[in-house]
């Protein structure tokens, strides 16, 4: 179990989080809704251990092990992973490479045997296909000239292969045409379905219609003022954040 208790964090010597406080199972998907600015973004970053990111009191831990302080590279080894609201394009880096870089890598950290260069180039090529994008994908440059929706789609094979206990996805679904949001939560579901805890960070309602998360909750100015089924989002959208302030559960 994935478990954050109490997290409060700065960014810039500024209080963000005030206290968040959640629990994540494996298999379940949680959705974090909350205006612009409310710190969704921010407590990817701070559970995912970006520096700038100074958690000053609370825990983060996943299957029992206290990774409150610990590293970034430690806690993507140990499956903590973030998929990003704005990939970066990294020219002169194929796709294949990349990756294939990527899951040695990741191996190496969690003592596994990686899959051969045949093997590899085999199950990219099948997940690319599941994607519904073609396989000169394989070959190009890290992001360089995607569009949005296929930078996305990337995105998700990535975490795919880096074999995450907890994802964290960040706006995702911004900017995705109706089937590739479709792709997109399917991708969602089937890592979700392999056991794996899902923090998905969403403005709209359309995508949990395809996932029915588990949980949704509503944070507001650094905190989880609602906690609910998936049903929260009707409210939501008929109601708006502002009338959303009774704190039910954390
Ligand atoms: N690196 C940073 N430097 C300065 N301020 C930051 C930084 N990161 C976050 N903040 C501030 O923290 C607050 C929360 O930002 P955050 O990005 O977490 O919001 P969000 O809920 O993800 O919003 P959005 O829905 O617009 O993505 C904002 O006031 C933002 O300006
Ligand atoms: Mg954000």
């Amino acid at each position: 179990m994935f478990q954050i208790k109490n997290l409060k964090v700065d960014v810039n010597e500024k209080h963000i989080l005030q206290g968040v406080s959640l629990k994540i199972k494996p298999g379940e998907i949680h959705v974090v809704m909350g205006p612009n600015g409310s710190g969704k973004s921010t407590l990817a970053n701070a559970i995912a251990g970006n520096p700038k990111y100074k958690t000053t009191d609370g825990k983060i831990a996943l299957g029992g092990e206290d990774l409150t302080h610990a590293r970034p590279d430690h806690r993507a080894q140990k499956g903590i992973l973030l998929a990003f609201q704005y990939p970066k394009e990294i020219p002169g880096v194929s796709v294949l490479n990349f990756l294939q870089t990527a899951h040695k890598a990741i191996c190496k950290a969690r003592k596994i045997a990686p899959m051969n260069p045949i093997e590899f180039r085999k199950a990219l090529r099948e997940r690319l296909a599941k994607f519904g994008l073609d396989a000169t994908f394989m070959n190009r440059s890290m992001n360089e000239g995607f569009s949005g929706g296929e930078k996305k789609k990337l995105e998700m094979i990535q975490l795919s292969f880096l074999e995450p206990k907890i994802a964290i996805i960040d706006e995702i679904d911004s900017g995705l045409d109706i089937d590739a949001l479709k792709v997109i939560a399917g991708g969602i579901k089937f890592l979700a379905y392999g056991g794996r805890g899902v923090l998905l960070i969403t403005h709209y309602k359309r995508i949990l219609q395809y996932l029915k998360p588990d949980f949704i909750h509503v944070m507001v100015c650094g905190r989880i003022v609602k906690s609910g089924s998936h049903k929260l989002a009707d409210e939501l959208e008929r109601k708006g954040y502002k009338n959303i302030h009774h704190k039910t559960s954390s």
